[in-house]
C-alpha cells in the first residue's frame, strides 16, 4: 500500500496526473490528487487560447490556479504546451510569417519567463506529425517551414534555461513510421545543435488497437541519444460498454506501459492524463468510448488502479 507517488519514487521516477481548473473545487478529487502524485500537468490552463487569447495579452489566472496547487501540495509542473496546431487562436493563424515567427517567440518568451524556474519541463511543440512520419502540415508548418520546430526550442532556451525542453506527440509509443519520423526529427534537431531535452510518449492507448510494438525498446532508443524521455498523458480507453475481457486488457496496458518507463533509466517519470473517470476528455474526444482511467465517475479506484500501483 501507500501512494503511487511514494512507489515512483523508490524506483527514481515521478507519477503524476493532468488537473485542469474545473477540478478545483472538488475536495476529494483534490485529495487523492495531492496524496497519489508528484507532479501535475495542465490539462488546458497553459495553452494558447488560455494564455494569450488576444495579441500581447496576456491572461495568467487559470494557469496561476494550478501553479499554486502545486506549489502547495509540493508537486513539480509540467508546463504544457507552448506550440501547438489546436486550441490556438485564429489570430495566430492568420498571421503572415514575419508576424507569425515573431508572436511564436514573444509567446514563448512571455510564458516561460513568468514561470521561469518553477517548470521542471516544458512542452516546447505538441504533435508536430503526421502518422506516417513527415511533418504534419499545421499552419505553423506552412507559413514557417520546418525551421519553426529549432526556432522555438531556440527562444524556449534563452527564456528559461532551468527547464527541460519537450518535443511530445501520440502514437509514438511504440516501434513504427510515426516514433521512426520522431527519432528523425530529434536526431536532426540534435545535430544542428538545437537545445532539446527530451521526449515525450502520450500514451493515449485504445484496448481496441492493441498495445505499441515495443514501447521499452522504442524509448530506449531516444534515451540512447541522451536525452530524456516520459511518458506525458497515459490513458487506455475502451469502448463502452466495459467488460471484463477490455478490462483485463487495460490492465496489461497500463502495467506494460508503467514497466516500458521502469525499464529505461533516462525514462524520468510517467504523467497520466488525469486520475478518474469523472472529468474524463475522452466521452467528448472519442465518442462512445471511456473508461480509461484509474478511478471511476465515482472516485473509486478501479482495477487499473492497483496494477499500477502494483506494477510500481
Ligand atoms: C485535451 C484536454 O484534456 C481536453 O480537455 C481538451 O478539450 C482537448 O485537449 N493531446 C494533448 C493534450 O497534448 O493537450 C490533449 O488534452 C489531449 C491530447
Amino acid at each position: 500500500s501507500g501512494p503511487l507517488q511514494s512507489h515512483a519514487a523508490a524506483r527514481g521516477k515521478f507519477v503524476g496526473t493532468a488537473v485542469d481548473t474545473n477540478e478545483l473545487n472538488d475536495a476529494p478529487y483534490l485529495a487523492a490528487v495531492d496524496s497519489e502524485f508528484g507532479q501535475l500537468t495542465p490539462a488546458n490552463a497553459m495553452k494558447w487560447d488560455a494564455i494569450e487569447p488576444s495579441q500581447n495579452s496576456f491572461s495568467f489566472g487559470r494557469a496561476d490556479q494550478i501553479m499554486a496547487l502545486a506549489q502547495n501540495n509540493g508537486q513539480s509542473v509540467r508546463g504544457h504546451t507552448l506550440v501547438w496546431h489546436s486550441q490556438t487562436p485564429g489570430w495566430v493563424q492568420n498571421l503572415d510569417a514575419t508576424a507569425m515567427r515573431a508572436a511564436m517567440r514573444n509567446h514563448i518568451s512571455t510564458v516561460m519567463d513568468k514561470y521561469e524556474g518553477d517548470i521542471y519541463a516544458w512542452d516546447v511543440v505538441n504533435e508536430p506529425l503526421n502518422e506516417d512520419g513527415s511533418l504534419r502540415n499545421s499552419f505553423w508548418l506552412q507559413r514557417l517551414g520546418e525551421s519553426y520546430i529549432a526556432d522555438a526550442f531556440r527562444a524556449a532556451r534563452a527564456a528559461d534555461p532551468t527547464a527541460k525542453l519537450y518535443i511530445n506527440d501520440y502514437n509514438t509509443d511504440g516501434l513504427g513510421a510515426k516514433s521512426d519520423g520522431m527519432y528523425r526529427l530529434v536526431s536532426g534537431l540534435l545535430e544542428d545543435g538545437v537545445p532539446i531535452d527530451g521526449v515525450g510518449f502520450q500514451g493515449h492507448l485504445a484496448v481496441q488497437y492493441g498495445f505499441p510494438n515495443q514501447m521499452q525498446q522504442n524509448l530506449q532508443r531516444f534515451a540512447d541519444l541522451g536525452l530524456d524521455v516520459a511518458i506525458t498523458e497515459l490513458d487506455v480507453r475502451m469502448q463502452l460498454p466495459s467488460d471484463s475481457s477490455k478490462i483485463a486488457t487495460q490492465n496489461t496496458y497500463y502495467r506494460n506501459a508503467v514497466n516500458a518507463c521502469l525499464g529505461v533509466t533516462r525514462c524520468v517519470g510517467v504523467t497520466f492524463w488525469g486520475y478518474s473517470d469523472k472529468y474524463s476528455w475522452i466521452p467528448s474526444a472519442f465518442p462512445g468510448e471511456g473508461s480509461a482511467h484509474l478511478a471511476d465517475e465515482n472516485m473509486q479506484r478501479k482495477q487499473a488502479y492497483t496494477t499500477v500501483h502494483d506494477t510500481l
